[in-house]
């Protein structure tokens, strides 16, 4: 059963001005939304919240499986993945950039192979897994930031600008990459970005941050 997420009353300011405006959404079916909105209107703020990274300052982040409230614990939180627009690059192996999380966790190393590939081979970067990640293309940098994203098998994935300074070529990827998830995953996925003619593209919802609050 795939877990559901519930916004309700999501109000966020940071030194006096007020990012969120007792924003509330409900996030029920399975598949891909996007939000869209101008710099500065609050999304990544709303992915962090959503993600359980950082506390609103009042309201609530319900999520539930079969109506039933999941506790935020340890537990609930691996199951969610946010990918942020610039992730970290460890100066060592692809291989190793996308098995870190999985590392972390205590996964046993064959496990680990097998899972890391399987994510390379899944964003196109299987014949790269040996090259060091610093020499990637900043492309195919994104694309191993999904791939270390979805290695953690995560039920909610929240990716934070996943099209921003990729050339035509690697925005085309990365949307069928984008669509293929929402196929394996069954479950949700919220995508932030500015470019309007992307969020057409791979978008079941389209939603927009206004004012502090998301309109459908
Ligand atoms: N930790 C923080 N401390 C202070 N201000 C913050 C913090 N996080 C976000 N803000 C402010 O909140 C506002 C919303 O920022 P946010 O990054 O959520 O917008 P965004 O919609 O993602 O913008 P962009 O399209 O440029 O990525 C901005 O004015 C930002 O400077
Ligand atoms: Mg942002």
């Amino acid at each position: 059963m795939a877990l559901s997420l519930n916004l309700l009353n999501i109000t966020k300011s940071y030194n006096g001005k007020l990012v969120l405006d007792s924003c509330s959404f409900s996030f029920e079916k399975s598949g891909i939304y996007v939000l869209m909105g101008p710099n500065g209107s609050g999304k990544s703020t709303l992915l962090r919240i959503c993600a359980l990274l950082e506390n609103p300052d009042s309201g609530k982040v319900i999520y539930s499986e079969s109506i039933k409230t999941i506790e935020n614990n340890l537990n609930l939180r691996r199951r969610i993945t946010l990918l942020l627009p610039n992730i970290g690059v460890f100066n060592t192996t692809v291989f190793k950039n996308v098995a870190y999380g999985l590392k972390v966790r205590g996964m046993n190393k064959k496990e680990i192979k097998a899972r890391v590939e399987k994510a390379l081979d899944f964003v196109g970067l299987l014949h790269k897994k040996e090259q060091n990640a610093l020499t990637l293309s900043s492309g195919e940098v994104k694309r191993m930031g999904i791939a270390r994203a979805i290695v953690l098998e995560p039920e909610v994935l929240f990716l934070d600008e996943p099209t921003a300074s990729v050339d035509e070529e690697n925005v085309e990827i990365i949307e069928n990459i984008i669509i293929q998830l929402k196929q394996k995953l069954n479950s949700i996925i919220i995508i932030a970005t500015h470019d309007k003619d992307s969020a057409k593209r791979v978008a079941d919802f389209e939603l927009y941050l206004k004012k502090g609050k998301i309109i459908f």
